[in-house]
C-alpha cells in the first residue's frame, strides 16, 4: 500500500538538509528556465529562517519531507510595498518533491496555508512570483489570484509580479 501523505505544522527537530534539498530539486526546472530562485540554491540556514519567520506546513510521506509552505504577515518594514497592508499574509518556499508533483499535494499545501490564515483574521493573501513564470501565474490565476502590483528582489535575477486574493473569495 502506497504511504499516506500527511500536512503539518513545521516543528524543531524536521531535517533542514533534507528539506534545503528538496526544495532545491522542486525548483530546478525553474533554474534550468534561467529563473534563480532564492530557493534553487539557498543554504540550510536561510530554509531554518524561512521555515520559522512565520507559520509553516510540511508534507510528510513514507518519513520524508514531500512538500513545503511558508506565511508570513504582512508589516510597514516590508520591501515589497504590497505587503505592507493590514491583515496580509503573504506565502512562499513553496515546493513539492519532482517525485510527487502533479498529484494534488501542492493544492493540498496551499488549501491548508489558506485555511490557516483564514482562522487567523487575515483578509487577503498574496504572493510573488517571476514575471516569466507564466505556467505558475496561470495556476495563480486559477487559484483565484490577481495581479496587483510588481516588485524586484535584488537576491534574485527577474522581476516579480505580486499577486492577491481577498479571503472571502
Ligand atoms: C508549484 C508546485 C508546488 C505545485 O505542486 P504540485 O503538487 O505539483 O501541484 P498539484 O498536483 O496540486 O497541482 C495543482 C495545479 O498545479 C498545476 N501545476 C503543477 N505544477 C506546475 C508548474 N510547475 N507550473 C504550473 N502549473 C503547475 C497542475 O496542473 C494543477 O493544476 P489544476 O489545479 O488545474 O489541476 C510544484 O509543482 C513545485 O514544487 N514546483 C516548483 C517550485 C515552484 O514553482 N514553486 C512556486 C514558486 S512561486
Amino acid at each position: 500500500m502506497a504511504d499516506e501523505v500527511l500536512i503539518r505544522p513545521y516543528q524543531d527537530g524536521d531535517p533542514i538538509p533534507e528539506i534545503t534539498a528538496m526544495l532545491h530539486r522542486a525548483y530546478a526546472p525553474l533554474a534550468a528556465a534561467g529563473m534563480r530562485y532564492l530557493a534553487t540554491h539557498q543554504d540550510d540556514a536561510t530554509t531554518l529562517r524561512r521555515l520559522t519567520d512565520g507559520y509553516s506546513l510540511v508534507a510528510e510521506c513514507g518519513g520524508r519531507v514531500v512538500g513545503v509552505i511558508s506565511a508570513y504577515w504582512g508589516s510597514p518594514e516590508e520591501h515589497c510595498s504590497y505587503y505592507r497592508r493590514e491583515n496580509l499574509v503573504y506565502f512562499g518556499q513553496f515546493g513539492v518533491d519532482p517525485s510527487m508533483q502533479g498529484m494534488g499535494l501542492g493544492r493540498k499545501l496551499y488549501n491548508a496555508i489558506e485555511d490557516y490564515v483564514r482562522c487567523q483574521g487575515a483578509k487577503e493573501i498574496a504572493l510573488d512570483t517571476s514575471e516569466r513564470a507564466t505556467d505558475l501565474i496561470s495556476l495563480y490565476r486559477a487559484w483565484g489570484f490577481e495581479v496587483v502590483g510588481e516588485v524586484r528582489w535584488h537576491e534574485v535575477n527577474y522581476r516579480s509580479v505580486v499577486m492577491a486574493k481577498p479571503m472571502n473569495v
